[in-house]
């Protein structure tokens, strides 16, 4: 482990690493503490506040695959009790419901526990850790990828700050400047942009059902889901640009009610909200994820629309792949996973995509849909309603993929 060590040098103040890191939020975050784990330093830069990054609120459906992870890093206490096994989810069409069996057709189920919540996790792990995390900073820059001594800059509370690694983590998100650093001509990006947004309310109320219902009606789509039995989040699909302001509570839980269908009405608790946001539906990859000594992770290099509850199960696969691949070059000298990571990270997160863009393609209503392509997603839906193999596909996707052996 090399020692991290602060020296002034001309006029920036320096700062020595085993890896840094950009971005602290969830792949950040267990990045740094997997390496930590395993005695590898690193310094993380981060360009919001501490209170910004644990307060955002995100998706909240942990794959087994994703707690596997966070518990084997110590990360599981809190998750354990806290977190909400479910067995299955429904499916709805017009009022009526049909149930994917996650435990009976796959043996694996998935856990309620809030995106915030891990991050509040891993930030505490990092504080009695005492990890170096800048928060607050600005100007961040990628240099000499290339070689075998890449650093980055960047400047805090008006004074600039170098670190000097032998390796970058790229974990800045969609807008960080991670993947920009890789020149055009070595990265294709694919991006899908969809015709709406998703309103999201959540409020300390129970939920209207033990597990989630993913609701398709004439509507439009709805998905009613929860954080813990007294905290429920709602979903209504919308207009990408759908302004806030026009949505009171009173009308939003009235929205729901039509769109879940009279049964699953009957037993919402309206109340007020703590929160509403609305965000945009992207599906996007960026092939390659590394470039020389950078290494992409997590929202950097991907989006998923939130149909299906993928993001932060994405981004903990890649953080693991590339914490094994770090872990075994600094143990071992082989560089095979780091060679291995790009390949084996995007062949999980293609078949991710597929799944959410399907899950977003048949619940949607979508303003150019003719009546056919409208009659082929009911039958899509009707067909998964009377079909094993269907369901049990579902399944197997939400349940979360199988990680490769990056080092075999
Ligand atoms: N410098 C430093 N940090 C930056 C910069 C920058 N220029 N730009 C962005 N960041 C930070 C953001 O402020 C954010 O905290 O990088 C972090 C990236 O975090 P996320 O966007 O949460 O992405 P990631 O950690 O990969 O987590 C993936 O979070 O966004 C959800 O749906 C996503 O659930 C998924 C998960
Ligand atoms: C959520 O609870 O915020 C949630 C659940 C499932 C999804 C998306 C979001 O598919």
């Amino acid at each position: 482990m090399t020692s991290t060590t602060d020296r002034q040098d001309g006029k920036a103040n320096v700062l020595k690493t085993d890896v840094a890191i950009i971005g602290g939020g969830p792949s950040g975050l267990l990045l740094a503490w997997r390496l930590t784990l395993d005695g590898i330093s690193s310094v993380i830069i981060e360009r919001q506040s501490v209170e910004h990054v644990q307060g955002r609120i995100r998706a909240g459906v942990l794959e087994q695959g994703t707690v596997d992870v966070l518990t084997r890093a110590g990360l599981g206490q809190r998750l354990e009790t806290e977190g909400l096994r479910h067995g299955g989810f429904a499916l709805a069409l017009d009022g009526r419901v049909c149930r994917i069996a996650l435990d009976a057709l796959t043996g694996r189920h998935v856990t309620v526990y809030g995106q915030t919540e891990v991050t509040r996790d891993l930030m505490a792990a990092h504080f009695d850790a005492r990890t170096k995390m800048h928060h607050d900073v600005s100007d961040v820059e990628l240099h000499g990828l290339e070689t075998e001594t890449p650093h980055v800059t960047f400047a805090k509370d008006g004074e600039l700050w170098r670190i000097d690694a032998d390796f970058i983590a790229g974990c800045d998100g969609f807008r960080g400047p991670s993947r920009l650093a890789i020149p055009a001509d070595q990265r294709d990006e694919f991006q899908r942009d969809y015709p709406f947004g998703w309103l999201g309310i959540l409020a300390d109320v129970p939920p209207c059902r033990e597990e989630l219902i993913y609701a398709s009606s004439e509507h439009g789509f709805a998905l009613a889901s929860m954080r813990s039995p007294t905290r429920s989040r709602y979903y209504i699909q919308c207009r990408a640009d759908e302004p806030l302001e026009e949505w009171p509570d009173n009308r939003l839980w009235d929205e729901l009610k039509r769109r879940l269908g009279s049964d699953v009405a009957a037993t919402i608790t309206p109340g007020p909200a703590i929160e509403k946001s609305v965000a945009p539906l992207r599906s996007f990859v960026c092939e390659t994820m590394r470039y020389g000594r950078l290494f992409l992770a997590g929202d950097a290099a991907h989006i998923v629309p939130p149909t299906g509850a993928k993001g932060l199960n994405l981004a903990v696969g890649d953080v693991h792949y590339l914490a094994t691949a770090l872990s075994a070059y600094y143990r071992r000298g082989t560089e095979l996973g780091l060679d291995r990571y790009a390949e084996a990270a995007l062949r999980r997160i293609w078949k991710t995509e597929r799944f959410s863009w399907m899950m977003t393609a048949l619940l949607h209503d979508f303003a150019d849909e003719d009546a056919f392509a409208k009659r082929m997603r009911a039958a899509e839906l009707n067909y998964i309603f009377s079909s094993h193999a269907a369901q049990a596909s579902i399944a197997e996707n939400y349940v979360g993929l199988p990680f490769e052996d990056v080092l075999a």
